[in-house]
């Protein structure tokens, strides 16, 4: 295990920061690790609601001695002195902060402490893509319930669609995390805990991308996308409502752009997908994929090998949903969609379809992949107060690095 102090707070305990910073007198230290993190702890303002809580390095903590988000895990420190066993937080390891703060509030008593777990979770990596619904903005207080979503979901690296009007920024800023959404009006864009320390050129005007170092580590990179293929002619519909024949829907799939955005990003990224480096598409493909149009599992009494999910799977990329679930037909993983049953103008079912993905290359190993919302979403149009502000569900894959 490695324990590390943070540039900052070192800066602070040499009185070098220029910032106004809290400083405080008393002491916190990390007396050792698993199970959970054992703190020892002195202060000169002893009251039996101080408390430790734990946040992760960046993004979220009490840096300016006010609530940004609430802690991981948090125990009371009652006394002079003492020290007390945190349990560890779940989900995602890696680098985390611990701060000793005054009668429940957010004053500190000390100088806050980084440290890296040490445990195998530290390898471990949250990802989710996630189709924002016209930023969210058809459903009420979406800031506060994507903000909440977000954070309860203790992921890494989010890739969103539907973002256009600076909702990435809005998000990135509101966690704290690091963004990139490289205009206003692009749909696509992500944010991420760790430092995004190069922006790649867009493919096309739906599909951006990054290189994020993990913990900041340049030994541990890695190259995100993502990507929001067209919408419209629908697939599904055709095969479903019109009855459209394989040969016609190949077509319409070609006519909707979608064959040529995807033959674009495989092509422009095979440098990335040929290095060392790991590397991980996400987005909202507006089709379905061959992995669950199968003969044993027919949609609408068709099997089809959907291009869009054909042509990266062929060209090495790993469906980490199909990966954590094979069987299509007992687990759908269905993302489309979660307020649409029915379909209005066909006055028939909502094909159901998983038209969200998360995929990558090598050096990452499928810990487990599930679809998410929050709460209990009503169809439309009763959306409007809905905890889930979308009209796709999300995907979360939890990765180990190798
Ligand atoms: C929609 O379909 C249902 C069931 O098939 C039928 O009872 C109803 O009349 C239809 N509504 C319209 C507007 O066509």
């Amino acid at each position: 295990m490695r324990l590390s102090i943070s540039l900052p707070t070192l800066l602070l305990s040499l009185g070098l920061c220029v910032s106004a910073a809290p400083t405080a007198g008393g002491q916190l230290s990390l007396a050792a690790i698993g199970p959970g993190f054992t703190f020892e702890y002195t202060t000169s303002k002893p009251k039996s609601k101080n408390w430790i809580g734990i946040y992760h390095a960046t993004g979220g903590g009490p840096d300016e001695e006010e609530q940004v988000q609430p802690s991981l895990k948090w125990e009371y420190a009652p006394g002079e002195k003492g020290s007390v066993r945190i349990d560890a937080p779940a989900g995602a390891g890696g680098k985390y902060k611990a701060y000793f703060l005054a009668d429940d509030g957010y004053k500190w008593l000390a100088e806050p402490i980084e440290f890296n777990t040490g445990n195998s979770n530290t390898n471990q990596l949250k990802i989710m893509t996630y189709n924002l619904w016209y930023g969210g903005t058809k459903v009420n207080n979406y800031h506060e319930k994507q903000v909440k979503f977000i954070r309860d979901q203790n992921v890494d690296i989010v890739g969103f669609q539907e973002a256009s009007g600076n909702h990435v920024k809005r998000l990135g800023e509101a966690l704290g995390w690091n963004y990139h959404q490289s205009s206003a009006d692009n749909t696509v864009g992500i944010i991420s805990r760790h430092p995004i320390v190069t922006k790649h050129k867009d493919i096309g005007d739906r599909t951006s991308g990054v290189q994020i170092n993990i913990d900041g580590n340049s030994d541990k990179s890695l190259n995100f996308w993502s990507a929001h293929l067209n919408a419209y002619p629908y697939g599904p519909y055709e095969f479903c409502f019109e009855k459209k024949s394989v040969e016609d829907v190949l077509k319409i799939e070609d006519k909707a752009g979608r064959i040529g955005q995807i033959t674009k990003i495989v092509e422009q990224t095979k440098s990335q997908r040929d290095s060392s480096t790991p590397f991980i598409l996400v987005g909202d493909f507006n089709a379905p994929s061959h992995l669950d149009w199968t003969l044993q599992n027919k949609h609408c009494d068709v099997n089809f090998e959907w291009p869009s999910s054909k042509i990266p799977t062929d060209a090495g990329l790993i469906d980490s949903y199909r990966v954590a679930h094979p069987d299509p037909a007992t687990e759908s993983g269905n993302t489309w969609s979660p307020i649409y049953p029915h379909n209005e103008e066909q006055n028939a079912s909502e094909p159901q379809d998983r038209i969200d993905f998360i995929y990558h290359t090598k050096k990452l190993k499928v810990i487990g992949s599930e679809t998410k919302v929050a709460g209990s979403p009503k169809a439309m149009p009763d959306h409007e107060d809905n905890e889930w502000t979308s009209d796709h569900a999300s995907v979360v894959t939890t990765y180990e690095l190798l």
